[in-house]
């Protein structure tokens, strides 16, 4: 089962977004199969945003991953990679449409509200390198059969 790896970052958590956030992907009907409330050590923001080390902004986006906590997670489900960064919206909140997170929460690049994997592989990536694999749960949801 696809899996991708999202994190609130420290503007979401800050403007008390959290619950509003994941209600999108419950609501949805992607599978929570990990979640933690920490603060990004600035070794894995590099190592996370490593394709970004030689841009002008990388500093910056190290520095504000770092700067306060975020709500890492791991959501499962058919297409949950690509859906989920629907779900978030265009990298610029102000050019993502209405509808998305950062379309309806933000208005700044530097402070987009939250990360999702771009691809399956950087979904394997990044999932491999903010959680130990005991701390993915696999359950399977209890849906009547006639709601799945
Ligand atoms: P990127 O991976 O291009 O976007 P996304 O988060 O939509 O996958 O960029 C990573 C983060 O870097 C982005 O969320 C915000 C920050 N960023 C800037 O601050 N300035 C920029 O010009 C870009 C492209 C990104």
């Amino acid at each position: 089962m696809e899996r991708t790896f999202l994190a609130i970052k420290p503007d979401g958590v800050q403007r008390g977004l959290v619950g509003e956030i994941i209600r999108r992907y419950e609501a949805k009907g992607f599978t929570l199969v990990a979640l933690k409330f920490m603060t990004v050590s600035k070794e894995l923001a590099q190592q996370h945003y490593d394709v970004h080390r030689e841009r002008p902004f990388f500093a910056s986006l190290v520095e504000f991953i770092t700067s306060g906590p975020v709500v890492a997670m791991v959501w499962e489900g058919d297409g949950v990679v690509a859906a989920a960064r629907k779900i978030i919206g265009a990298t610029n909140p102000l050019s993502a449409e209405p509808g998305t997170i950062r379309g309806d929460f933000g208005i700044n690049i530097g402070r987009n509200l939250i990360h999702g994997s771009d691809a399956l592989e950087t979904a394997q990536r990044e999932i491999a390198l903010w959680f130990k694999e005991e701390e993915l749960v696999s359950w399977e949801p209890h849906l009547t059969p006639w709601l799945q």
